[in-house]
């Protein structure tokens, strides 16, 4: 097995960064330090050390929680927040936020410690639609939704297409629904407050095909085979 898939397969990062592990000399192969990218890796018999700490293969896990507000989505934080692994906590694999929700926003998040995997739900070119429901400011006009489905241009570029509905209206305010499979920073919060629609607040409701369904603010639930093998099959024909 190539190095960089073992170090993913054994969720020490995505492939992607398992590559730049190694060239940083952070890997030692029964004693070696190893830098170039060819190596390959009998797990059975070869002993790979990271950072001095023995890499082993462990039980793939994959969740699914409702994430209230005021939860930061990292393993910890510098400013003593709440994380969403305390949400988790009787969970005693490490596990990783497959991409970040903000600390205000709540909705369907997924962890996992499978590196590969969570590179394939959020890096762009696999297309994994997330959809979320945003309470904006004031009664949207028809100009900024076109806009907004059509894209905005933020300082880091131009958005990719999305599809974008009106769910409910009162007097202040406007909820929309919409869909972006790009994930960057704040991207819906920049994408709405852009066409001068500030985010009042705001929820993911699906990721991919999955959805809360009856998930309670703060529960989660394993994903079942069927639901993973799912996933991963969506990132491969979305990249054909
Ligand atoms: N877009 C945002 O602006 N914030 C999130 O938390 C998720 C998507």
């Amino acid at each position: 097995m190539r190095l960089s898939k073992y170090l993913a397969d054994a969720g020490i990062a995505s492939r992607r960064k398992s590559e730049k592990i190694i060239a940083d000399g952070r890997i030692q192969i029964n004693g070696v330090v190893v830098s170039e990218q060819g190596w390959v890796v009998d797990p059975d018999k070869d002993i790979v050390m990271f950072d001095g700490m023995r890499v082993c293969f462990q039980e793939k896990i994959y969740i699914m929680l409702n994430k209230p507000a005021g939860y930061i989505c990292s393993v910890n934080d510098p400013h003593g927040r709440p994380t969403v692994i305390e949400l988790v906590g009787d969970i005693k694999n490490r596990l990783y936020p497959v991409g970040r929700l903000d600390l205000d926003t709540e909705g369907l998040l997924i962890l996992s410690n499978d590196g590969e995997f969570t590179n394939r739900m959020i890096h762009p070119r696999y297309h994994i639609n997330k959809k979320y429901q945003a309470w904006i400011e004031g009664h949207i006009t028809p100009a900024a939704l076109k806009n907004l489905a059509q894209g905005v241009e933020l300082e880091d570029g131009l958005t990719a297409p999305a599809s974008v509905t009106v769910l409910e209206q009162n007097q202040q305010s406007t909820m929309i629904e919409i869909e972006i499979h790009e994930g960057r920073k704040r991207q819906v919060k920049r994408m709405c407050a852009a066409v001068g629609f500030p985010v009042i607040s705001l929820k993911r409701t699906a990721f991919a095909f999955l959805t809360l369904d009856n998930l309670e603010t703060g529960q989660y639930r394993h994903l079942n085979p069927q639901e993973i093998e799912h996933l991963y099959k969506l990132a491969r024909s979305n990249t054909n």
